[in-house]
């Protein structure tokens, strides 16, 4: 299986970042595991973090057909973007929406998101273990499903 996963704006700053809400790993250190986990999975591991919305959805769009699941941490795009839900949309490649602070405790306006509905699920509040979580239920859901 193929499997992409994808950060979004200002995850390049984790570990300097707000690090009692977001961790003191790096997004480098956090992908190495995950890519080894991946690696003993035999499963095929992208990264790509950006800070800009169309690179993103440039992303998803070349996905089509290539990839079999995507991991997503949209970030701040969490609660603003229509672009990135059609995206997703567009291509339809099954994803998980990846959070590690809890949006739920947080300010009400991470509390929406546009792409939670149209997920297959939705991890928040687990720290950076929760993309190994996330890769551990892509395997399982595409076990189940392809
Ligand atoms: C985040 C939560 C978002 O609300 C925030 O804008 C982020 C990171 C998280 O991983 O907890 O940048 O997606």
């Amino acid at each position: 299986f193929n499997v992409l996963v994808l950060n979004g704006p200002n995850l390049n700053m984790l570990g300097k970042r707000e690090p009692t809400i977001y961790g003191t790993l790096s997004l480098a250190e956090i992908m190495q595991n995950l890519s080894a986990m991946a690696a003993k999975m035999g499963m095929k591991f992208t990264h790509l973090q950006s800070n800009a919305e169309f690179q993103l959805i440039d992303e998803i769009h070349q996905s089509f057909q290539q990839v079999d699941f995507i991991i997503i941490n949209p970030a701040a795009l969490t609660h603003t973007s229509v672009a990135l839900r059609d995206a997703l949309l567009a291509v339809n490649i099954p994803f998980i929406e990846v959070h590690l602070s809890n949006v739920h405790a947080r300010e009400a306006f991470r509390q929406h998101s546009y792409l939670s509905d149209i997920a297959i699920g939705v991890i928040s509040g687990l720290g950076a273990k929760g993309y190994e979580y996330a890769l551990a239920a892509a395997q399982h859901w595409l076990q189940e499903n392809k």
